[in-house]
């Protein structure tokens, strides 16, 4: 079943994000992701669904009806429930700091588009149908918002690019972030 996501299901969300995505997110750790999820309950420009059966989690998805702003908004709306998870994660990795700053060169993050910002599996469960019928409900998501495309991006390496194919986005352009060639894809409402 599709739903929005519950506070209660944030262990388990960050768990599957953790696990299966190596975005900048992930690399900030649990502690972090968990606050981030449980604060993005109170953002309205931003929506997860999960698809839950029988208490488990087996995939989510996120978007946001506008990036620019959104994670300086998230963090420093937050900056005293954050600031612990975070600087822990400095302490213990500083050299991050530099990597954390460059990805705030993100190009959405200064254009102000919508944009599904993550869609997951669990690995048992992939090649089910659940990624297509979480995109779908993303894609409702931004119709019911009046939002006729939104993107997604994902870096070269990853098999996701064959599935944002085969689901109907198109190739916008190409771009190199952090030293890797990410894609840029648009989708279009049914
Ligand atoms: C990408 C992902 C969400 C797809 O979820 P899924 O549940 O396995 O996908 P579905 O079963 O709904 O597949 C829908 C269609 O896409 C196709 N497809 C799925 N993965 C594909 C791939 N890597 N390459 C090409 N086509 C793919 C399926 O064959 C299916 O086609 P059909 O409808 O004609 O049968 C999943 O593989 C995943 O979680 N990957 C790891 C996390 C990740 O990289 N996320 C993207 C970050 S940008």
């Amino acid at each position: 079943m599709i739903r929005k996501l519950q506070i209660t299901d944030i262990t388990q969300v960050v768990k599957l994000h953790k696990n299966e995505l190596s975005g900048f997110l992930s690399e900030l750790g649990i502690p972090f992701l968990k606050k981030f999820y449980k604060v993005s309950l109170d953002i309205p420009e931003m929506f997860t669904y999960v698809e839950e059966n029988n208490g488990h989690i087996l995939g989510f998805t996120s978007g946001v009806s506008r990036t620019k702003g959104l994670y300086k908004k998230i963090i420093f709306k937050n900056i005293f429930y954050l600031i612990v998870p975070l600087l822990s994660y400095f302490i213990v990795h500083p050299l991050k700091v530099i990597k954390t700053l460059k990805i705030l060169s993100y190009p959405a993050f200064s254009e102000d588009i919508p944009e599904l910002l993550t869609l997951v599996v669990k690995k048992e469960e992939q090649n089910r149908g659940i990624g297509r019928k979480l995109f779908q409900a993303v894609s409702e998501e931004f119709e019911k918002r009046k939002l006729r495309e939104f993107y997604v991006s994902a870096y070269e390496r990853l098999p996701a690019n064959g599935f944002y194919r085969k689901i109907g986005c198109r190739l916008d352009r190409s771009f190199n972030f952090l030293g890797e060639k990410m894609n840029y894809y648009k989708c279009r409402n049914n």
